[in-house]
């Protein structure tokens, strides 16, 4: 008998994709002055914010700035664990900029920003599944940075090293199902490093595993609140096994953020009370 899960509401941090564009490229998916639709683009975005109400989670936005076309990938700003927020140095220099705007609406909803020392890219790379960090690490964020957010949190952080450059960040590889005391993941294997992989299936041997068309598809770069996945309709095999596991997919297309590389989680911050 398939499990009945239960999901927990969630707060999230988004930001407007009224700037979005792709003018440069720092990953394999992006073609500098490929046209995005900005039309297409707000109305997918939109359908992720109503389908993240619906489903009985707050969502909070930053105000987007001009000539930051990457700033509504709200996720690479900051990892917040307890109420505690470890901001972001980007890699990139054009994207470097956007700190300055996420860590304003921090400190202006109450929170102290701890700005890191060496390159770190938020939850792109920081994934806390409620008992540690898995920390990504191979394109954007340093091993420098892992040291400094265990410093931080005082949580072990678990360093995986990315090997597929599709897969530059580790929220394109994998997501957390439920971050509770018996977390599990999802995840792409080829992504990782071999001792990687081993650390991984070590740590999570329930996990469910992608397929190469399923990561393609971003279905990596899903958000999930514990039953809900919000997910890629085209991660359609990922999407049918989280289904056996009891989990209740929400497909929610984001076409149009894939030309910059990005996908649901990319879009979404979560602040952890
Ligand atoms: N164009 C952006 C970059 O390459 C996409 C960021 C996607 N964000 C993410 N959390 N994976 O930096």
């Amino acid at each position: 008998m398939t499990e009945t899960r239960v999901g927990r509401s969630r707060r999230y941090l988004v930001c407007e994709p009224r700037h979005f564009a792709v003018r440069y490229a720092i990953n394999p998916w992006m073609r500098p002055d490929t046209p995005v639709d900005v039309d297409l683009a707000q109305e997918q975005w939109q359908t992720l914010i109503r389908a993240y109400r619906a489903h009985g989670h707050t969502v909070d936005s930053v105000e987007p700035a001009p000539g930051l076309p990457d700033m509504v990938f709200a996720a690479n700003s900051a990892v917040v664990v307890a109420g505690r927020v470890f901001g972001s140095l980007f890699h990139a220099p054009e994207r470097r900029p956007e700190s300055d705007h996420y860590d304003t609406w921090f400190r202006a909803a109450g929170y102290d920003v701890h700005r890191p020392e060496s390159v770190c890219e938020g939850e792109g790379d920081l994934v806390w599944t409620g008992r540690h960090v898995l920390a990504g690490t191979g394109f954007r964020t340093t091993r420098e940075a892992h040291r400094e957010v265990q410093e931080f949190f005082g949580h072990p952080v678990i360093s995986l090293t990315l090997v597929d450059p599709h897969f530059y960040h580790l929220d394109t590889a994998l997501f957390v199902l439920d971050d509770g005391h018996d977390a599990n993941i999802a995840y792409y294997p080829q992504a990782f490093s071999p001792g990687s992989r081993a650390v991984l299936a070590r740590l999570y041997p329930d996990a469910v595993l992608a397929t190469c068309d399923d990561a393609v598809a971003f279905g990596l770069n899903s958000v999930s609140d514990g039953r809900h996945v919000f997910i890629a309709p085209q991660a359609e095999a990922l999407a049918a096994r989280l289904g056996e596991r009891g989990y209740v997919p929400v497909p929610v297309d984001l076409s149009e953020f894939r030309k910059a590389g990005g996908g649901i989680k990319c879009c979404t911050q979560e602040i952890r009370p």
